[in-house]
């Protein structure tokens, strides 16, 4: 059997390694980058970090404006899925790379397999929210991480389509955390173990409103500890634009740091602050205690857990909310064990196509 892979965005690198291995022997197996995300420690670093093949396609789309980005994705991936006829399409979490494949596939009648199916923020001013709403109609196969996204696949039609296969970032998570225990911490920061936050601030949301950006900034410049703050380019480009300092207080500025770094980072951290849906989640399983600059959450297990605080907009009382006392432990595994990448291999192998 052969599946095709696409993935274009850093999000989608860390959800491919566990497929990859949990592929490897068992199907033809090709990986086609569209070239969303291209400098090196967005992209290449991920591949080489987490052994993942390199890929056998690279569309090199770059950036763009919504249309021009998934147009061109959508024209390459065409061709190709047109050159490989794969028996599966498989497309990955909520990026304008995931629409373009499933669209592409779809017309095609190659069946598409969506990972990370069911997930919702129902805040339709999110790029990811029509993206993955629009890819979980339009896919053949539901792979669903938890159950409250099974619950909100059955609630629009799709139950039938659907499957518990269980988180692949836990898989990914888990590894990577039991490879770097023990190692010291890698940050380009001065900082101690426990005595830092790791913050990261991406979303249009967020980042393209200048008032907004300058109210975050200004409520993690007072928080008592550093915050290493690992800054997207696109933060880093509209924060150039409207002549906003990231670094102020106690905000320390770093780039984005390779995966094993992160989970490293993060497993020593006092705290995490984001609108990161990976993080969150990833936060939680290291349990560490996350705030998130977001008015919903996909992942809200986090949240009824007690591990993760939701902040709209009342930015000057981070620090305060930032620095609150860890909830009670938990040994709560909504997430799955970290098997779930065999979970979505075994299903995609057992539903022969059509
Ligand atoms: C995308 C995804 C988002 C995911 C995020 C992870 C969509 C709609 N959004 O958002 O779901 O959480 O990736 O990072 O698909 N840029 C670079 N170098 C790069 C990549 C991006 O400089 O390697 C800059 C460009 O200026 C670009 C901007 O970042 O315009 C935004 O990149 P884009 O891929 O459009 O969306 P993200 O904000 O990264």
């Amino acid at each position: 059997m052969r599946i095709l892979s696409v993935v274009g965005a850093r999000p989608q690198f860390v959800k491919l390694a566990p497929i990859a291995r949990a592929m490897a022997g068992r199907a033809d197996h090709l990986i086609a980058h569209t070239g969303q995300h291209y400098d090196h420690n967005m992209s290449d670093a991920f591949f080489a970090d987490l052994g993942i093949p390199h890929p056998d396609f690279n569309l090199g789309v770059g950036s763009g404006k919504h249309g021009a980005q998934t147009g061109a994705m959508l024209t390459g991936l065409e061709e190709i899925i047109e050159d490989t006829r794969p028996d599966w399409v498989l497309v990955y979490g909520d990026t304008n790379s995931t629409l373009a494949a499933a669209v592409a596939a779809v017309k095609l009648h190659v069946r598409v397999a969506h990972l990370e199916a069911g997930l919702r923020s129902f805040n339709r001013r999110m790029p990811e929210e029509h993206n993955r709403v629009l890819t979980d109609h339009a896919a053949d196969l539901l792979l669903a991480p938890t159950q409250v996204a099974m619950d909100h696949l059955a609630t629009e039609g799709l139950a039938e389509r659907s499957v518990l296969v269980g988180d692949v970032m836990t898989d990914v998570l888990f590894k990577t955390r039991d490879e770097v225990a023990g190692t010291p911490l890698a940050l380009a920061a001065a900082v101690e173990p426990g005595g830092y936050y790791v913050a990261t601030i991406h979303r249009p949301d967020n980042t393209d409103d200048p008032d907004r950006l300058r109210a975050i900034l200004d409520g993690l410049a007072k928080v008592a500890k550093p915050v290493v703050l690992l800054a997207h380019p696109r933060l880093r480009a509209l924060a150039d634009k409207h002549g906003i300092e990231l670094a102020a207080g106690s905000v320390v500025v770093s780039d984005p740091v390779g995966y094993p770094q992160l989970v490293n980072a993060v497993a020593h951290a006092a705290g995490v602050i984001t609108d990161s849906g990976g993080l969150q989640k990833e936060a939680f399983l290291l349990r560490v205690p996350c705030t998130t600059l977001r008015p919903e959450t996909e992942w809200v297990e986090t949240v009824d857990l007690g591990w993760n605080v939701l902040v709209t907009d009342d930015f000057p009382a981070l620090p305060g909310i930032v620095e609150r006392p860890r909830p009670a432990a938990t040994d709560a595994a909504p997430y799955g064990t970290g098997t779930a990448a065999e979970a979505v291999v075994e299903t995609l192998l057992s539903r022969l196509p059509r």
